[in-house]
């Protein structure tokens, strides 16, 4: 039993998480975009492919898009490292930094969102071991969880949890530049305070027949965009820096029947907040147990979601001739400029 576990508690339905060796070194993620307000975005997106293939590069890569920022079309490569060495070596070299500042393009941003994941400090909860997204692709093992199925399961999930409080020093109001980014022809660097917690969460509903496809359509679906678009919307009220919603594609670029959710909160408390006490994510929840007990046989939607709290330092992003809407890049400050005021 876990600290917020209910006394004898046995989950009424499984779930599972993903674990890692524990000697296991910090392992880590990107997020390289591109982002295409009418230019050539193929020339990017290709030799966004070729930096993740050079020396250090990442063991897995999906992909995806997202259209949360106006007046633009992001193309995505989410890609994961198993050795958070190779990755930070990755993350210095020189072909990283001529990628983003390469482009010629003045239709076309380049950004990248990179967060280090400390096994100890993760959170995964997986609805099925055979359907593994993310960092989970890359663990040991996935093992049936005891602890979900109440809230408080996130934490009770991260064993750091157990001898730190995760919580950030500062509020997201103190990281905001007194002058606000451009962004469009600018080079803007962001490091999140320490805590703050990189998550990404969704169903993949390649599986489902068509009545649960159904309910999912009118139900489940619309509030899960609804979440997402609160978070998005009210930083400061949900304390999520930024959240965006990725429909994922194969690798030739068309949609699968999978997609997720970006989201980077000031600290795991923020989150669990959210999660079980806004009406979005209630709404989500509700639904979706609703949607369980009207189907003859269990979903046959697979749920995945990962939770990281990130050590100081370890969650950096760079924006290069990005909108200001886009990602964390409000947060940041312009290159060469020590304080933005
Ligand atoms: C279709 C979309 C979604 C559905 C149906 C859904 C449903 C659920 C369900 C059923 C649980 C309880 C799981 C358990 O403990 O066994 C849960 C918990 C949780 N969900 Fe969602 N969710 C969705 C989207 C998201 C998204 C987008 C995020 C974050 C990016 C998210 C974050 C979480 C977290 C962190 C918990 C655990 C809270 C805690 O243990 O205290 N969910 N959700």
């Amino acid at each position: 039993m876990r600290a917020n576990t209910p006394p004898n508690w046995v989950p009424p339905f499984e779930a599972y998480e993903a674990k890692y060796d524990e000697d296991t070194k910090p392992l880590a993620v990107a997020y390289v975009g591109v982002q295409d307000r009418g230019g050539d975005a193929q020339i990017s997106l290709q030799s966004a492919r070729a930096l993740l293939s050079i020396e250090n590069g990442p063991d897995i890569i999906e992909q995806g898009w997202s259209s949360d920022v106006p007046g633009a079309h992001m193309h995505i490569l989410m890609a994961y490292w198993r050795h958070a060495e190779a990755f930070a070596n990755w993350r210095a070299s020189a072909e990283l930094n001529a990628w983003l500042t390469a482009g010629s393009d003045p239709l076309i941003g380049r950004w990248i969102e990179t967060s280090e994941i400390r096994p100890r400090a993760l959170d995964t909860l997986i609805a099925d071991t055979e359907v593994n997204w993310g960092v989970a692709k890359l663990a040991d093992e996935v093992v049936a969880s005891p602890y979900h199925a109440y809230w408080g399961g996130t934490r009770d999930r991260i064993l750091l949890s157990e001898t730190d409080a995760l919580e950030s020093e500062v509020g997201l109001a103190d990281v905001l530049p007194r002058k606000m980014p451009a962004g469009v022809h600018e080079i803007i660097d962001v490091v999140l305070p320490e805590n703050a917690v990189f998550t990404r969460g969704g169903p993949d509903w390649s599986q489902c027949p068509p009545d649960e496809m159904q309910q999912i359509r009118n139900s489940v679906y619309p509030a899960y965009v609804a979440g997402g678009r609160y978070l998005r919307d009210n930083p400061e009220e949900s304390g999520c820096y930024a959240c965006y919603f990725i429909q994922e594609t194969d690798e030739a670029g068309n949609d699968v029947q999978r997609n997720h959710q970006i989201g980077y909160f000031v600290e795991l408390s923020k989150l669990e907040d959210w999660t079980k006490n806004h009406p979005t994510h209630k709404a989500i929840f509700g639904r979706f147990m609703s949607m369980m007990t009207k189907l003859p046989r269990p979903p046959q939607m697979n749920l995945y979601h990962e939770v990281s709290p990130i050590a100081a330092g370890g969650l950096r992003a760079t924006y290069v001739n990005c909108l200001p809407e886009t990602g964390l890049l409000r947060y940041g400050q312009v290159r060469g400029e020590a304080d933005a005021s």
